[in-house]
């Protein structure tokens, strides 16, 4: 998305972020790296630990996109729900992915929090529809999902529920594009959005085929890392499929592979996820993994995503032309 409709919008100078496990932490890194002051609620016993953590784990990153840690806004961890809906200009929930647990949530934010603030859920599937139903003030209510490491990554997916106001989404969308990313408007309400409906093809097959000894998870990465995962970055998957069909492109590929479709290549539901298949995923991963522990494997990829952005930017293409470094803030 490039430009929005124009919103009257309330300024956002503090965000309540509620629920900072690991993508309320990303989101947490990313605000107070564009010195948006932070407010964060999280009902664990070691919420502040674990959010401290990861916040000093992401600024390794955001140092190097150029961000400085004398000039960003504060964070402030809040035992208190009540304070954080009261007083905030926009409040981005990130707690688990339950529908109960989030409907209950934003009945409580919207019975506090003043009716012009935008609340948006960071949910993974989940519809806004379902989450707004029994809130006085719906229409601010709408998903706003991120993506993993959310300080770097740009892409925020915007889903309006059946009463939530186009004007409270462009607001939304205009707030996400201050801060360097690039707010993509879902035009129809479904599950599972449109990038994890694609992302959740991709892993029900790879868990068929570890489940039926076809392939180990080594194998599954290497069919991507090598192959078609070098070229998602730059074009996604129909232009890059438009270049499989040669000069012709998309016309002679669908003429070419159209046929394949009808061909038993894909399971459409996930299988069982036996405890044989828990183990396979478990062990595979930790063998691919070797002596590299998650902290290492993050900062490994948050260097080499940072790195890709970089090369992007370079062409002018796909996710380089968003302002993802420090001296490239503001709206694009
Ligand atoms: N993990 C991902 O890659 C990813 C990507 C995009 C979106 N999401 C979505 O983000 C949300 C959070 O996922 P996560 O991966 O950060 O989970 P997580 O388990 O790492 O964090 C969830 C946090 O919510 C807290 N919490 C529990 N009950 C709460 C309550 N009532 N109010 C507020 N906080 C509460 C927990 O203490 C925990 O810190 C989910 O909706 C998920 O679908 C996850």
């Amino acid at each position: 998305m490039n430009s929005t409709e124009s919103a009257e919008m309330r300024s956002v100078k503090k965000i309540g972020v509620v629920g900072a496990g690991l993508i309320g932490s990303g989101w947490v890194s990313r605000f107070s790296a564009r010195d948006i002051d932070v407010l964060v609620y999280d009902p664990s016993s070691d919420g502040e630990e674990v959010l401290m953590a990861h916040v000093e784990n992401a600024w390794f990153a955001l140092e190097k996109l150029g961000f400085d840690r004398n000039r960003c806004g504060d964070v402030r961890f809040c035992d208190d729900l009540e304070e954080v809906a009261g007083t905030c200009d926009f409040i981005q929930e990130s707690a688990p992915e339950n529908l109960e647990l989030k409907k209950k949530l934003h009945e409580q934010l919207d019975a506090i929090a003043p009716p012009d603030v935008v609340i948006a859920s960071s949910s993974s599937g989940l519809l806004p529809s379902e989450i707004q139903a029994d809130v006085s003030h719906p229409g601010r209510i709408l998903i706003g999902h991120p993506f993993n490491p959310v300080y770097i990554l740009p892409l925020v997916e915007i889903v309006k529920g059946g009463n939530t106001l186009e004007r409270h989404a462009n607001e939304a969308a205009n707030f996400y594009l201050s801060i360097g990313m690039y707010p993509l408007m879902v035009r129809k309400e479904i599950d599972g959005y449109i990038s994890d409906r694609i992302q959740e093809a991709v892993w029900r097959e790879a868990l068929h085929m570890v489940a039926d000894g076809v392939a180990s998870t080594q194998d599954i990465d290497d069919a991507i890392v090598y192959g078609p995962g070098l070229r998602w970055a730059i074009m996604g998957v129909c232009l890059t499929f438009h270049l499989a069909g040669g000069d012709q492109g998309m016309k002679h590929m669908l003429k070419q592979f159209g046929p394949a479709l009808k061909l038993p290549w894909t399971h459409m539901e996930a299988p069982e996820l036996t405890d044989e298949l828990i183990d396979r995923m478990v062990s595979g991963t930790r063998t691919q993994a070797g002596n590299q522990s998650i902290r290492d494997l993050e900062l490994l990829r948050d260097n080499c995503l940072i790195e890709i952005l970089e090369v992007l930017s370079r062409y002018r293409f796909a996710a380089g032309n968003t302002p993802f470094k420090a001296d490239t803030l503001g709206p694009s």
